[in-house]
């Protein structure tokens, strides 16, 4: 239920907006950052229209004061919210939207518009977004802009600066108003130098200061645990120029639960030599501590990361410096380039123009310039490095599938991943930031022992990791009965070890466990065979029915997909009258999308169905639980 409503009391978003002469709230249903930071930037976009708009977490906020914002003249709600897993809502919007579908809800006149953000390699594309749209209508709000439906799989910045354009005509034209040309490069934020107490400066923790030396349960997004590293492993074979590492992080003593099937979060920093680079470039005293305060009192977001902390603090934990640069930022930091030249190519991408596009995905997105690609390629590009750091967007967790079973491992998480490793377009050898961070733990050989001691200095010590759990949906078949088949390719073979450690655990508590069945792919036998003796030692075991496809060890590929069609009639029979569990984990794009078609081809060909009617038993499969999808692209 929405939170208690009040009168004038602190929390109200209205009367803040009120208060400080705001028109215009932006709400974000945001997991990893990235629907904020849209909600950051159109929210600094409504300065050139002179619309003055304040950027909230739902979840701070008591929802039915929506209908009050009305008695604001020339009020807007925006919200930008961001579907996840199956057409599910982020945590922080979970509230909302479920007071937003109660019956009775009324919203009348209600000025609004919405903006989804979702990925359309997964089924429930922008559920979220499309609902929230509908339902306000249904509800009595006035709809500002056609709903706007951003695409991860495809250009998503290109989405949303398209379905801002059109989002700023209508309400220019609803309200009659006129663009400010010259809004746009106003700070957001001021900068403060020091001294700083030292007891006052950030190192590098997620939420409270000194949360790493004085550790806190519970453990979540805002209060990260600072885990151990208990053991990292190679798993793919000498010689093999790709790396899969498997690491075991601790969580003893913590009150960290978990259950096979789980997301773990971690925090990852930044390289420290790229940090460096930063500095190089543009000729700063990385070790300046600095601080950063909203010029708006009273927005919810008072600093854009914890606050005082020096440069490289902010640049090594808080930052995202390896993606590709945004449109925003390019258009705010064409001002600094000094050359004619490098100042109009920044300021053409940054224009939102049919031309200015078409450089932005050349030269940018599809070079996969990243901000000291830009920095080296337009060397007369100085900007003042506090300025940078308000634009750049935060540097988010990334998530892995728990890849063990508390019944085995109570107070571990295993996680596998993949080295992210590649070259650019321009020639540069890039890295994935978590999984070099593992990396490079695993080369130093840190295996610990874990530590009594508090860490001195922010999360910045060697060996331990920030991490909090996700619950995920995820899960097993209540009954140990039911068979399941798995299917988890490449790393998509994380959580079903999870899966499987259970599943044989019972066994030896002489449960009745049902089929077990995994469908495994790689590419050589003799290279990147995740996990093999141990699969091995459950098949012997006579827990696990193992099939595995390697992809490339003959000239044709061979993948888990042509295993499951040579299997149909006996998966069919399974699913159809053992009541089996299907499982999916690993590569959305292509690899889930053929499971899923030949689920349904399954259904077709061996229960006798129509095209339509087997794509319904499969949709029902989902919705009774049946047939789960773990996956990531
Ligand atoms: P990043 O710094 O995030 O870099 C990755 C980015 O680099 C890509 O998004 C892409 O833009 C770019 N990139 C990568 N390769 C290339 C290339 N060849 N050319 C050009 N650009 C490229 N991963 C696992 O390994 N194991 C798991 O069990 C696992 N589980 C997951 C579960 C969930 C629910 C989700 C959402 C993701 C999961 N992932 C898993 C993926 C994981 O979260 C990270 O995305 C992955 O490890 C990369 O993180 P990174 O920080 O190392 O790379
Ligand atoms: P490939 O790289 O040789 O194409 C783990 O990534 C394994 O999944 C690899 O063997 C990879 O093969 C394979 N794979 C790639 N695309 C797939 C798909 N659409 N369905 C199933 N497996 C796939």
């Amino acid at each position: 239920s929405a939170k208690p409503s009040g009168v004038a009391h602190e929390g109200s978003f209205v009367d803040r907006m009120i208060h400080s002469g705001k028109t215009m709230v932006v709400f974000y249903g945001s997991q990893t950052g990235t629907a904020e930071e849209f909600g950051q930037r159109i929210a600094k976009q409504a300065k050139r229209y002179g619309i003055s708009a304040t950027v909230c977490d739902p979840e701070e906020c008591d929802m039915e004061e929506l209908q009050r914002l009305t008695t604001i003249d020339k009020h807007i709600a925006l919200f930008c919210l961001a579907t996840y897993g199956e057409g599910d809502p982020t945590d922080n919007a979970q509230e909302f939207y479920e007071w937003l579908r109660e019956d009775g809800r009324e919203l009348n006149n209600l000025h609004y518009a919405v903006f989804g953000l979702g990925n359309k390699t997964y089924e429930h594309y922008n559920a979220v977004g499309k609902y929230v749209d509908k339902r306000l209508e249904e509800i009595g709000g006035v709809r500002m802009c056609e709903v706007g439906l951003g695409d991860d799989d495809g250009n998503i910045e290109d989405d949303f600066m398209a379905w801002t354009t059109v989002f700023w005509e209508n309400v220019c034209q609803k309200y009659e108003l006129v663009i400010n040309a010259d809004g746009t490069s106003m700070r957001q934020y001021k900068l403060v130098d020091g001294p700083f107490p030292p007891e006052t400066v950030f190192t590098g923790e997620i939420g409270r200061l000194k949360s790493y030396e004085r550790q806190k349960p519970p453990y979540d997004l805002r209060n990260p645990y600072l885990a151990p590293v208990l053991a990292s492993r190679e798993l793919f074979e000498k010689g093999c120029t790709r790396s899969c590492l498997h690491l075991e992080l601790d969580i003893s003593n913590t009150r960290i639960k978990y259950e096979a099937g789980d997301h773990v979060a971690v925090f990852p920093s930044n390289d420290e030599a790229l940090v460096n680079r930063i500095g190089e470039l543009l000729n700063v005293n990385l070790d300046e501590v600095i601080s950063l305060v909203n010029v708006d009192e009273d927005a919810q977001k008072k600093t854009p990361f914890p606050c005082p902390c020096s440069y490289r603090t902010a640049l090594t934990y808080y930052l995202d410096i390896t993606s590709v640069l945004n449109t925003q930022v390019l258009k705010e930091i064409a001002q600094y380039a000094i050359n004619e030249d490098e100042k109009a190519i920044l300021t053409l991408m940054g224009s939102y123009s049919e031309e200015g596009k078409i450089k932005y995905k050349e030269w940018v997105l599809d070079s996969y310039r990243s901000l000291v690609h830009v920095l080296e390629d337009l060397p007369s590009l100085k900007p003042p490095l506090d300025h940078l750091c308000e634009l750049l967007p935060r540097l988010h967790p990334r998530y892995y599938s728990i890849s063990s079973s508390p019944k085995v491992h109570p107070t571990c998480v295993h996680v596998t991943a993949v080295v992210v490793h590649y070259k650019t377009p321009t020639n540069r050898f890039a890295k994935g930031v978590a999984t070099n961070c593992f990396k490079e733990l695993h080369n130093k050989h840190q295996v610990l022992e874990i530590s009594e001691n508090p860490p001195e200095n922010g999360c910045h010590v060697p060996g331990r990791f920030p991490i909090y759990i996700r619950k995920s949906t995820f899960r097993l078949p209540f009954k140990f009965q039911t068979p399941i088949i798995m299917i988890g390719p490449g790393t998509g073979l994380a959580p079903f070890r999870g899966f499987i450690q259970e599943r044989h655990f019972y066994k030896t508590q002489n449960k009745p466990v049902g089929e077990t069945i995994l469908y495994y792919g790689c590419r050589n036998q003799a290279e990147d065979y995740l996990y093999r003796d141990e699969l091995k030692y459950f098949v012997d075991e006579q827990i696990l029915e193992l099939y595995v496809a390697f992809s490339r060890d003959q000239e044709q590929k061979i993948y888990v997909t042509h295993l499951l069609r040579q299997h149909g009639e006996k998966l069919w029979k399974l699913i159809k009258e053992q009541n089996a569990s299907v499982y999916v984990c690993g590569d959305a794009k292509n690899m889930a999308r053929d499971v899923h078609s030949i689920l349904i081809d399954i259904a077709q060909a061996h229960g006798d169905m129509t095209a339509e009617r087997a794509s319904a038993f499969v949709k029902e499969l989902t919705q009774k639980g049946r047939y789960s999808q773990d996956v990531w692209s």
